[in-house]
């Protein structure tokens, strides 16, 4: 089922959103008037001119000519589901969410999407997949907007835009499609060597998973914890799917993607009518919220960097059950906007500078593809806490909202909201020091490691998964014209490791660069290989 419908106060009503436009048995226009006719235009005689005083036609056709929004600039191509969290209250000692308490359960919507095609792109290209949740919590809805992928190309926002105007199709021809082969993109990873960790994960097996249902899911930012009695615990989120992780084969991808371009779309309506209900846990790895924000000489803040499972082992505090398919994909699946910013009591963002311009991104661009800043009262998007705010107006309001003094304190409108207390379930930010420091436009040193856990990445692959990443890389510089790029991408490899430099340097029939950086001395870490990945549960 559907989330629960509210009023655009926030109350639950159990009204039917349907109503407003299908109640009735009688075809009508939107005013209600009863049509007598539908298919004909209304015309001067038989074969006369078409009349301009036919509302029903002008209605109709109007209607219709603004029927296509405009699709997310990135993450476009997606597909949803509704479902359950069920938390086993696990997370209770680290975080007071009362959604992660014992035993409660929460409402949640879940959309799965590839980041760089267009809505109408096949689903089975070499790309990241989102992994974007809403759950409807009583204290405020909360979005865990996600990944299959625990690392990120930049370590900053302010390259968000260049890393997507490299990765979407060339702006002349608008081809390709997919992420990966093309010029554009080739030369931004590599010279940017911060992206090499997210390419390599893009080129191993995680690049074209087999279903939305094998994939895991991550938080990838460090988040903050608070727990009851005030005590933080910095954290990454992590899913893990029930049925396993697997991938296509590269011919495989390749196959579906021509025969069926909605592979991942169908797999995961299919599965939901059959009963057959995907799961997966949520988990949490933990680290003591020093000062540092490091954990075993790993900087927290640091998109591009992972805590290795050995090091930080996930622990499971909840579970996620997709159950129900959405109604009408417009609605729910194209209307629903995520955003890292919507917390509840008990989790808070770090200083990740990554995140901090994501919290400000997806707002500003829903304002825009969903026409104005009232799209929390679309149904998909309505909180199911009740809502109290002084938002008033603005484009698609469908709120009346009563009384004549909009703000607070007011002595007009026989009293006002009150302010909560957090005891009484206020988000109430945790206080972290700032640093003193001068205000600099530099990235610490310790964002400066790009190639140590990549490194680590391909020395824990089985030899089936270097296989496959050789090959990727392969087939995708193969595809890019400049020979400078594909030279550079070759200085890149060199620097994770010369089997892999080699492996493809031979497909591309180019010579072998030197390293132009030390080997970073990295012990493998068996939880990245996801050969025979399934989730230990139970
Ligand atoms: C959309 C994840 C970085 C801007 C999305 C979606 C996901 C996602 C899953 C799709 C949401 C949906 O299904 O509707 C991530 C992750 C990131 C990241 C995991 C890095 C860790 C960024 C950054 C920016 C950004 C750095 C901008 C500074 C956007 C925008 C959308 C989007 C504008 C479209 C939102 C909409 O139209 O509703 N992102 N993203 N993302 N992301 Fe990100």
């Amino acid at each position: 089922e559907g989330p629960e419908t509210v009023s655009p106060t926030g109350q639950a009503t159990g009204e039917d959103p349907a109503r407003v436009a299908q109640s009735g048995a009688y075809l009508t226009t939107a005013q209600g008037a009863r049509l007598y006719e539908s298919d004909h235009s209304l015309k001067a005689g038989a074969r006369g001119p078409v009349l301009l005083q036919d509302h029903h036609l002008r209605e109709k056709i109007t209607h219709f000519d603004h029927e296509r929004i405009p699709e997310r600039v990135v993450h476009a191509r997606g597909a949803a589901a509704h479902g359950v969290f069920r938390s086993y209250g696990t997370a209770s000692r680290v975080t007071k969410a009362a959604f992660l308490a014992p035993d409660v359960e929460t409402p949640v919507f879940v959309r799965f999407s590839t980041v760089l095609g267009s809505r109408g792109s096949a689903d089975t290209v070499r790309d990241t997949r989102g992994f974007a949740t809403k759950f409807y919590t009583e204290e405020g809805t909360f979005d865990l907007v996600g990944n299959n992928i625990p690392v990120f190309f930049i370590q900053d926002a302010v390259k968000f835009p260049d890393i997507i105007h490299a990765g979407k199709p060339h702006p002349d021809r608008e081809i390709p499609q997919a992420q990966s082969a093309h010029d554009t993109f080739w030369d931004f990873v590599t010279l940017h060597t911060e992206a090499t960790h997210h390419t390599l994960w893009n080129m191993s097996d995680r690049g074209i998973p087999r279903s939305y249902r094998m994939m895991e899911g991550f938080g990838v930012h460090t988040f903050r914890l608070e727990a009851e009695d005030g005590g933080t615990t910095l954290v990454k989120f992590h899913w893990k799917p029930r049925l396993g992780v697997h991938s296509l084969v590269w011919e495989e991808a390749q196959i579906a993607g021509g025969v069926d371009p909605d592979f991942h779309r169908r797999d995961l309506h299919d599965a939901i009518e059959a009963g057959a209900f995907p799961q997966w846990e949520l988990g949490i790895q933990t680290f003591p919220d020093t000062p540092e924000q490091t954990f075993e000489g790993i900087d927290l803040l640091d998109p591009t960097k992972i805590v290795p499972e050995e090091l930080a082992p996930v622990q499971p505090i909840g579970l996620l059950t997709l159950n129900a398919n959405p109604k009408n994909f417009f609605a729910e699946t194209e209307q629903v906007a995520f955003h890292p910013g919507h917390l509840v009591p008990g989790i808070d963002i770090t200083d990740d500078p990554l995140l901090a311009g994501r919290l400000f991104s997806y707002l500003d661009t829903q304002i825009s593809r969903l026409g104005g800043p009232n799209f929390a009262q679309l149904p998909i998007n309505r909180p199911h806490a009740p809502v109290n705010d002084m938002h008033r107006d603005g484009m698609h309001q469908t709120a009346v909202h009563t009384g004549i003094a909009p703000y607070r304190p007011n002595s007009l409108d026989g009293g006002c909201p009150f302010l909560a207390s957090a005891e009484q379930g206020a988000y109430v930010e945790v206080p972290v020091a700032v640093p003193e420091s001068a205000k600099r436009r530099v990235a610490p040193e310790s964002f400066g490691d790009h190639f140590s856990q990549p490194r680590q990445f391909w020395l824990s692959m089985t030899p089936t998964e270097r296989e496959h990443i050789i090959a990727a890389y392969t087939f995708e510089l193969g595809k890019c014209a400049v020979q400078a790029v594909r030279e550079r991408a070759l200085t890149v490899l060199a620097n994770i490791d010369p089997v892999l430099c080699e492996g493809v340097a031979a497909g591309l029939g180019l010579p072998v660069p030197p390293a132009t950086v030390p080997f970073a001395d990295v012990e493998p870490s068996p939880a990245l290989s996801q050969l025979g990945a399934v989730w230990p549960l139970d």
